[in-house]
């Protein structure tokens, strides 16, 4: 069995585990994060911002930079087509204090697509390293790139354009080995993966249907990735990155309330009541689901107008999960909350 709890490295940037939480879209927030590195993610990852909202100053953007003191060490992902935008974003991500920034070309959605954005770079190759070489030489924090296999099925174009990335200043590859037009069916082809390590001499990431340990484990020792990271199987579900890492038991209905509860507040904290309601939706089922709570309760939470009642609502089904809750805050180191006003003062375009 290989130990995923081994120490490694990105450029100068030591990763304690070999557990990769996901960027993803409409999930990746600052609690969502904090939690996996609580739960033993060596690094973690920012959902994708747009550089042009970052350039434009956008208020909600600039919100995806925010950063906790516990969250190291972290990547914040940008994405965009324009290598000077690109570029600047990069410097605003590494003063907001990211140890990491990470470029996404592997967006398969149209919206970004159509702006030359995300995965449709794979097919752009010169663009590519010219996005690449423009932020490693705007920062000083190393720069990894998050790539498709390509844009069609059966593409191998990740192959060619993976040795230039690194060319031009990549310190870390991620694959997510299906094509854009497979979105997120099929299965991720991790002899792919292994054909990638062969090619470049930076770690490599394998990201796609990292599930359960013995899928972790199989798509190590196969690839030759330095780690796995860990997407889908890990919404509501925190546990799976103890279970990854071999230590894992399943949670106590307790347990599960209390994460839950601990994630609406932080998650409050962070978009502010209205966004948060809106937002939380979907985490009720992924928390309650697989089996821990019946069917309806989740449809009950979903229903309810504020995320107090929520809390009130699975407080009064688990009382127990009160005492789990004020442990888990007891143990949460202090946080420095670093808002927005505490951003260097570039982010607001002024002074
Ligand atoms: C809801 C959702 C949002 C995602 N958003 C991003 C993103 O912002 N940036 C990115 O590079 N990948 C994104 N991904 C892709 C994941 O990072 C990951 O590569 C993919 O889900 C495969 O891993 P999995 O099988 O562990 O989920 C997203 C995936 C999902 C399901």
């Amino acid at each position: 069995m290989l130990d995923l709890r081994q120490t490694w490295q990105i450029g100068p940037v030591e990763i304690p585990s070999r557990l990769v939480l996901a960027p993803m879209a409409g999930v990746s927030v600052q609690a969502f994060r904090r939690q996996g590195r609580r739960f033993g993610a060596g690094l973690v990852c920012s959902e994708m911002v747009s550089c042009a909202g970052i350039e434009h100053r956008n208020e909600r953007t600039l919100g995806y930079l925010r950063v906790g003191a516990d969250e190291h060490p972290l990547a914040i992902q940008i994405f965009g087509s324009d290598p000077s935008v690109m570029a600047e974003a990069a410097r605003m991500v590494a003063a907001a204090g990211a140890d990491i920034v990470d470029i996404n070309f592997g967006c398969p959605v149209r919206k970004v697509t159509k702006t030359g954005a995300g995965a449709t770079l794979l097919d752009e190759p010169e663009r590519a390293t010219q996005i690449v070489a423009a932020v490693a030489g705007a920062v000083d924090i190393p720069v990894s790139v998050k790539m498709r296999r390509g844009l069609e099925n059966g593409s191998r174009r990740c192959l060619e354009i993976g040795p230039r990335l690194v060319e031009a200043g990549a310190q870390t590859l991620t694959l997510h080995p299906r094509s854009a037009r497979q979105m997120y069916t099929g299965e991720a082809d991790h002899s792919l993966t292994a054909e990638l390590v062969e090619l470049v001499d930076v770690p490599v990431i394998a990201s796609g249907d990292v599930t359960s340990r013995v899928r972790a484990q199989t798509v190590l020792a196969t690839t030759g990735a330095a780690a796995v990271m860990v997407g889908r199987a890990a919404q509501g579900n925190p546990w799976v990155l103890r279970e990854l890492l071999g230590e894992g038991e399943e949670p106590t209905q307790e347990e599960v309330v209390a994460e839950l509860v601990l994630f609406m507040r932080e998650t409050v904290r962070e978009l502010g009541e209205r966004r948060a309601t809106g937002f939380l939706k979907k985490f009720y089922g992924w928390y309650l689901g697989r089996g821990r709570f019946p069917r309806p309760f989740k449809q009950e939470l979903v229903e309810l107008k504020t995320v107090g009642e929520v809390e009130a609502r699975v407080f009064e089904t688990v009382p127990g999960a009160r005492f789990v809750l004020t442990r888990i805050e007891q143990e949460q180191p202090e946080v420095d909350e670093v808002l927005l006003d505490d951003m260097p003062i570039s982010i607001y375009g002024g002074g």
